[in-house]
């Protein structure tokens, strides 16, 4: 049996054990991952697109792939360039190709196979401004050319335009696009026809406007699409839904305005 002094000995000793325990930092071996990323410089024009290695430590980096462009261009490279802002899936600014899939940075997390390099390009079929940032200029024209603002000359009944939560339920799934791209540059049709088809991006905005109870100009949107190109260059391949960060359904909204169209 252990004298009480050898008690009080011991039981400190284990109390510092632990202590030093819980306060040393748990040294993680490192879990090292290649990141393949697109770079492109207009300033070198000599030297042509090419993919840069980077070799970053998963174990000292956030889950994301943002975490690790971050990374990246704090510690190891400032030249490479991307577009980020809010870091939550909200601003729409770093949606660039991830592993052959369209997709926010922010929102899609680092695979941590270290066997499997991570490649990472521009969002497809769009020029380049420099490395993962595309030229959006054609992109937001045609956004502001289905004049996304409600339309509407009647005076408000009560100082606002008023809606029924049933008319409102069907905006659902539409207003809630952050624009960031990412079905627009999936879509077969848009690589070949971007100049006059609008996309699913721009698509489903001008369905959002067309479906508000509030807005009166539906008529003067729905004719601006009786061409072939602008609408009716949609095939319904709905690429793009399937690549949306926020899981909305653009094809479907192309798909009910086709079917409205076509029954007027
Ligand atoms: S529908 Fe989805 S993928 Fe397309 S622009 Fe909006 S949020 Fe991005
Ligand atoms: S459903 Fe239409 S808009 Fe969507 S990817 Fe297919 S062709 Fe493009
Ligand atoms: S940083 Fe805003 S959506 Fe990714």
């Amino acid at each position: 049996m252990l004298s009480r002094r050898a008690l009080q000995t011991t039981t400190r000793a284990f109390s510092t054990t632990r202590a030093a325990l819980l306060a040393a930092p748990v040294e993680k071996a490192p879990l090292v991952k290649e990141f393949k990323i697109y770079r492109w410089n207009p300033d070198e024009p000599e030297k042509k697109p090419h993919l840069q290695s980077y070799k970053i430590d998963l174990n000292q980096c956030g889950p994301m792939v943002l975490d690790a462009l971050i990374k990246i261009k704090n510690e190891v490279d400032p030249t490479l360039t991307f577009r980020r802002s809010c870091r939550e899936g909200i601003c729409g600014s770093c949606a660039m190709n991830i592993d052959g899939q369209n997709t926010l940075a922010c929102l899609c997390r680092i695979d941590r196979s270290p066997t499997k390099d991570a490649k990472i390009y521009p969002l497809p079929h769009m020029y380049v401004v420099k490395d993962l940032v595309p030229d959006l200029t054609q992109f937001y024209k045609q956004y502001k050319s289905i004049e996304p603002w409600l339309q509407n000359d009647n005076p408000p009944v009560d100082r606002e335009h008023l809606q029924s939560q049933e008319d409102r339920k069907k905006l659902d799934g539409m207003y809630e696009c952050i624009l960031c791209a990412c079905c627009s540059t999936s879509c077969p049709s848009y690589w070949w026809n971007q100049d006059e088809y609008l996309g699913p991006a721009a698509l489903m905005q001008a369905y959002r406007w067309m479906a508000d109870s509030r807005d009166t100009a539906e008529a003067v949107r729905k004719e601006k699409m009786q061409n072939t190109l602008s609408l009716y260059r949609c095939h319904t391949i709905f690429n793009c839904s399937r690549t949306c960060p926020k899981s909305l359904n653009p094809a479907e909204a192309i798909a009910k305005m086709k079917l409205e169209m076509a029954m007027e």
